[in-house]
């Protein structure tokens, strides 16, 4: 049922009395006047007061309503983090990146002058951004490399996959969710899953795939050791700017404090992610 808007019953007899007492005074009833226009000012007092106890409680309403969409917003990141964490824990060589992921793409947002917000929304980026790793098989993820094509196509989901499942939360804003559909896009238009290539990629895309190459070739895989930060530097600025965004390997540098100097980088122009250094995934 809908509800009547009481101050709103208090315009009519207030303008009435106000009418009537002005007639009366111009009349020369001055006294009645008088007495019906306090009349109408104290009817004027009592619908300001309505209207400011509803204002209050509409603004309480209001509060408790944004606390419990935060409530409810916190759960369900919580949940997603818990399912990251149980991803990660398929397979030991995972476990800790989708954080570090986070921390480095923060540290490179901040580093390109991004507000606060930003730097944040990176964090929560890289450790959302491998979600959909649950969709590929152990018998495919387990080999990390050597992918025959089928099991290639299998692993190339999960971007798209952990697009899809974020997607319906209205939490994360179109940016996050585009930097995590797209963090296995290269500049030269040899990712997936869209092939986009340049300005095409989203920033925070080329912020993350740098975020992400980086963690996986300073750490073990099953069919490697992990590189030295240097030499993992080293390896992103060869792959740049055909494989990387130059800004972002900068940013990283300079976050790391890991200058290297450009000439004793052979870079190529066609190199793009370098295939068993980084993982696929
Ligand atoms: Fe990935």
């Amino acid at each position: 049922m809908k509800k009547v808007n009481l101050h709103s019953l208090f315009y009519i007899p207030i303008g009435f009395v106000i009418i009537v007492g002005c007639s009366l005074s111009y009349a020369g009833m001055v006294t009645a006047g008088t007495a019906l226009s306090t009349m109408g000012g104290m009817l004027a007092l009592s619908g300001l007061w309505l209207m400011a106890n509803e204002v209050t409680e509409a603004r309480h309403r209001c509060s408790q309503l944004h606390w419990a969409v935060e409530r409810s917003e916190r759960h369900c990141l919580e949940v997603l983090w818990k399912v990251i964490q149980y991803v990660e824990a398929r397979e030991r060589w995972w476990q800790g990146h989708s954080k570090r992921v986070g921390e480095l793409a923060m540290r490179i947002a901040g580093k390109m002058g991004m507000s606060p917000e930003k730097c944040a929304e990176m964090d929560l980026a890289g450790r959302l951004h491998d979600i959909g790793l649950f969709a590929v098989p152990d018998s495919v993820i387990n080999k990390y490399t050597n992918f025959g094509v089928d099991e290639f196509r299998s692993v190339k989901k999960h971007s798209q996959v952990s697009y899809e499942v974020l997607k319906p939360l209205d939490c994360l804003s179109e940016e996050l969710l585009l930097a995590i559909r797209y963090h296995h896009e290269r500049i030269n238009g040899t990712g997936y899953p869209a092939g986009l290539a340049g300005e095409n990629v989203p920033i925070e895309a080329r912020i993350l795939a740098v975020a992400d190459s980086y963690d996986a070739m300073t750490h073990d895989r099953p069919h490697r050791k992990a590189m030295s930060p240097m030499q993992a530097m080293q390896e992103l600025w060869r792959c740049t700017p055909a494989g990387y965004d130059a800004e972002s390997v900068d940013a990283l540098a300079r976050s790391l404090k890991l200058m290297v100097p450009r000439a004793s980088v052979s870079n190529s122009a066609t190199a793009e992610q370098p295939t068993n250094q980084t993982s696929a995934v």
